[in-house]
């Protein structure tokens, strides 16, 4: 209902802008033409990863990010749609919550589906309005058969197929506790815990695997050839592009360039991460410059996250900035990634388009990962169908006309801290932000905390209290309008998804020979032909 009115709205205003233009008469070419669209997504990065987020600290980490959020717009108020790494792409290729498109939680090395057949993806419908539809990095919604990128609207893909932790690497980079290299001749030695020993991760290419185990210590250079490969390409071909890069930065393991002294036996974890969010801004710098130097203001890039920082990886974990969670991590536990505090799914969020978004802007608009999809759509001129509900919003007018305001409710599911994986758990509107339950994850040492319910909600102010250290005091006035609207909004969602008879059913079983596997007659599944 709502969002097909945005569209509608967006529609209209995208042709008031082309009759203002074609009154000019001079760009009518250069705005009629289909725009380019470049997504690039970092895996369990911190808000305060990017630099320019916190400018006290003068930081030089993210070079080429600070200087796209000088050449365009920067959102502060950017929020992953789940805080795991599955629902969350999910949902931005889908536009939907998680309890619509059913992907609530992570899928396996051995899951035999993915994100369900019956939804319906962005690059699908890209693909069809004529768009070549390219995918670089980590897919993680499903490898087997018909799940993989290529069978989901991608025309060309390159990656992993889940997170680059899950198997093994020929030489292992930095993790907590550090995996031990895929054995060459041998059987596995040891099993460490977090490491899959039975099979190495696969580089797929397509649907076919191209290495096997993966040397992480290449991959940024794979990636960022190919990258810029598709980007000229495309243009030598003259079809509009979507290209979506899903980045194993900064995923643990880190697999950074570091000069010798810092790889001494003792490598500060420190150096490590910012080592490796170096590399992860140079890889967004080289996929900026590719696109500079071939269709520069027909291409809008926009770099995002997928959930927050790994906590309990400690040292090789990112920033989650100010928002720490304080109600939480005071009664245990962690208060990043898996959870729904702002460290969660607050994420570092840069727009750039240069001629189109007003450059060096910044936006508080509460915006979501699942706003690509529609944004995306409308900016192609696409309508997608009208047989299931959409939660994502059209966010065009945030990042072309300096609108400031978002979604007026925006959703966080649970994903993994506390009960049912994908329930709608915390609500943020304007400043305010309730929670229904709460739940932490695993902190750096290993500290838990428990799920709490809370009725009546929790709700913080976030405009004074970022650390959602001090809820509102139950009972005042602001409480009760907050607690009142959130309430009926949320109650009038979920019975939404309840009758929605477009809601999808995701099959998480799993099963050995599901596992990617390059060649079964060797250890750790091996290409026969390397090595
Ligand atoms: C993997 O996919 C293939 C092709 O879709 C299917 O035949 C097979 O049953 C799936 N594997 C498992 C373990 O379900
Ligand atoms: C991948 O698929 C695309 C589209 O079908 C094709 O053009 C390309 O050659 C394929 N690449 C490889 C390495 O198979
Ligand atoms: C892109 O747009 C900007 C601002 O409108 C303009 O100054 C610049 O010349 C354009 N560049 C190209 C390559 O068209
Ligand atoms: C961008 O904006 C900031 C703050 O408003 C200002 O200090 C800076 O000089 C601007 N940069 C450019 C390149 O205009």
């Amino acid at each position: 209902g709502g969002w097909g009115c945005l569209l509608l709205f967006g529609m209209l205003l995208c042709g008031l802008l082309f009759h203002t233009v074609s009154q000019h008469g001079t760009r009518v070419d250069e705005y009629s033409k289909k725009p380019n669209f470049i997504i690039i997504l970092a895996d369990d990065i911190g808000w305060g990863d990017l630099d320019v987020n916190r400018p006290e600290e003068k930081l030089n980490n993210t070079p080429y990010l600070n200087l796209m959020a000088e050449q365009g717009l920067r959102l502060t108020d950017f929020h992953s749609p789940a805080s795991t790494c599955s629902p969350s792409r999910a949902a931005i290729l889908t536009g939907r919550y998680g309890l619509r498109n059913g992907v609530t939680h992570n899928f396996a090395v051995d899951s035999v589906a993915g994100l369900p057949l019956s939804e319906v993806t962005l690059p699908q419908l890209l693909q069809k309005a004529g768009y070549y539809t390219a995918m670089i990095g980590k897919w993680h919604l499903g490898h087997n058969g018909s799940y993989g990128p290529t069978n989901r609207g991608f025309d060309y893909y390159l990656g992993i197929p889940y997170s680059n932790d899950m198997g093994c690497s020929d030489i292992p980079g930095y993790n907590l506790p550090q995996c031990l290299p895929c054995d060459r001749y041998g059987p596995q030695r040891s099993v460490h815990k977090g490491c899959y020993s039975k099979v190495g991760l696969p580089l797929i290419e397509n649907s076919s695997i191209v290495e096997q185990p993966l040397d992480l210590w290449t991959l940024t250079e794979q990636y960022k050839s190919a990258a810029t490969r598709i980007i000229r390409n495309a243009r030598e071909q003259g079809q509009p592009y979507l290209l979506y890069i899903a980045l194993a930065h900064m995923h643990v393991p880190l697999a950074p360039p570091l000069s010798p002294d810092a790889c001494s036996s003792t490598p500060n974890g420190g150096k490590v991460y910012a080592a490796s969010l170096r590399e992860m801004d140079s890889l967004v710098g080289a996929v900026k410059s590719a696109s500079d130097d071939t269709n520069k203001n027909n291409t809008l890039i926009w770099f995002t996250g997928d959930n927050g920082p790994w906590e309990k990886k400690c040292q090789y974990a990112g920033s989650v900035g100010p928002f720490t969670g304080k109600w939480q991590t005071s009664r245990g536990g962690g208060s990043a990634k898996q959870t729904t505090w702002e460290g969660g799914h607050r994420v570092p969020t840069v727009a750039y388009w240069p001629g189109r978004i007003p450059a060096n802007t910044t936006s508080s608009a509460l915006l979501s990962g699942m706003d690509i999809f529609p944004t995306l759509l409308s900016l192609a001129g696409v309508i997608p169908p009208s047989s299931r509900r959409y939660d994502g919003i059209d966010a065009t007018s945030v990042l072309l006309h300096g609108e400031q305001t978002g979604h007026e409710f925006l959703f966080h599911p649970n994903s993994g801290a506390a009960g049912r994986f994908g329930d709608l758990q915390a609500v943020r509107t304007g400043k305010h932000k309730a929670f229904y339950i709460t739940g932490a994850a695993e902190a750096c040492g290993g500290a838990t905390g428990r799920q709490q319910l809370h009725d009546p909600p929790l709700v913080f102010d976030l405009e004074w209290d970022k650390s959602e250290e001090t809820p509102l005091e139950v009972g005042t006035p602001e409480y009760k309008a907050v607690a009142e609207r959130i309430a009926r909004r949320r109650e009038e969602l979920l019975w939404d998804i309840a009758t929605d008879k477009s809601v999808s059913t995701a099959d998480y079983s799993t099963d050995k020979s599901a596992a990617p596997c390059c060649d079964p007659r060797h250890t750790v599944c091996r290409c026969h032909t390397q090595g």
